[in-house]
């Protein structure tokens, strides 16, 4: 199986003062590996600096084959790796659902009739179709969440980041996105306080201590 993430000794500056040490871990091909641990203690800093957002003190990360510890180390990563981000209204920019699912892909080079359809469909694999022309900022808690998601998977990502997908969503809501989330394929990281999202998409656990 190959490794996509492999992480050890990893530290991250969280503020002048405060410093976040990590558990070695590597992330594999085929693998969704969810990551818990109590409030506070540094999920989101680690989905985060996957990406160069939280800077690294110390420790070493190779992704994709590569050590990574510049800015221009992550700035490839932006894309492949797929993040979900916990409030989903740091993801979104409207206006409209289309528009914004739709962002990602003319980003990448596609032509608007292109990522227009890409967003339908991927809208669509989501059940959401019926939020495409929607304001943004009219969508309740768990509609932007799913929307967020929408957005991310049309960036075709090699690896999904996922940063409490399952908050705020209603049991249906949830059903659709672990159905979803296992139709990628896609090998994850996830973090999350839901347990019964762990027992049915976790390959394998990855726990924070206290
Ligand atoms: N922008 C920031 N600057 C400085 N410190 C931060 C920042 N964001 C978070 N922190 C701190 O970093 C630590 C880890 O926070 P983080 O959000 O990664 O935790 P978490 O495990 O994801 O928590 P939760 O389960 O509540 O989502 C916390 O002590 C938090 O206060
Ligand atoms: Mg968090």
């Amino acid at each position: 199986m190959s490794v996509l993430i492999e992480a050890s000794g990893l530290r991250l500056a969280r503020g002048p003062q405060r410093q976040l040490a990590l558990p070695d871990f590597a992330l594999h091909e085929g693998e969704r590996l969810c990551l818990v641990g109590p409030s506070g203690r540094g999920k989101t800093s680690l989905l985060h600096a996957l990406l160069g957002f939280v800077p690294l003190q110390s420790g070493s990360l190779q992704v994709f084959g590569r050590a990574r510890s510049r800015e221009a180390d992550f700035v490839p990563l932006r894309g492949p790796l797929g993040l979900l981000f916990q409030d989903p209204v740091d993801q979104l920019f409207g206006p409209t659902v289309a528009d914004d699912v739709a962002f990602g892909p003319r980003n990448m080079g596609q032509d608007s009739a292109q990522a227009g359809q890409l967003a339908l469909r991927t809208l669509a694999a989501l059940q959401l179709e019926h939020l495409a022309e929607r304001p943004v900022q009219q969508l309740s808690g768990g509609e932007q969440r799913l929307v967020a998601l929408a957005g991310v998977l049309a960036m075709s990502p090699r690896v999904l980041l996922l940063d409490e997908p399952s908050n705020g969503l209603d049991e249906a809501s949830c059903e659709r996105l672990f159905a979803c989330l296992l139709d990628t394929g896609l090998p994850m990281l996830i973090a999350s306080h839901d347990q019964t999202l762990v027992q049915r998409l976790g390959t394998r656990i990855l726990t924070l201590p206290a």
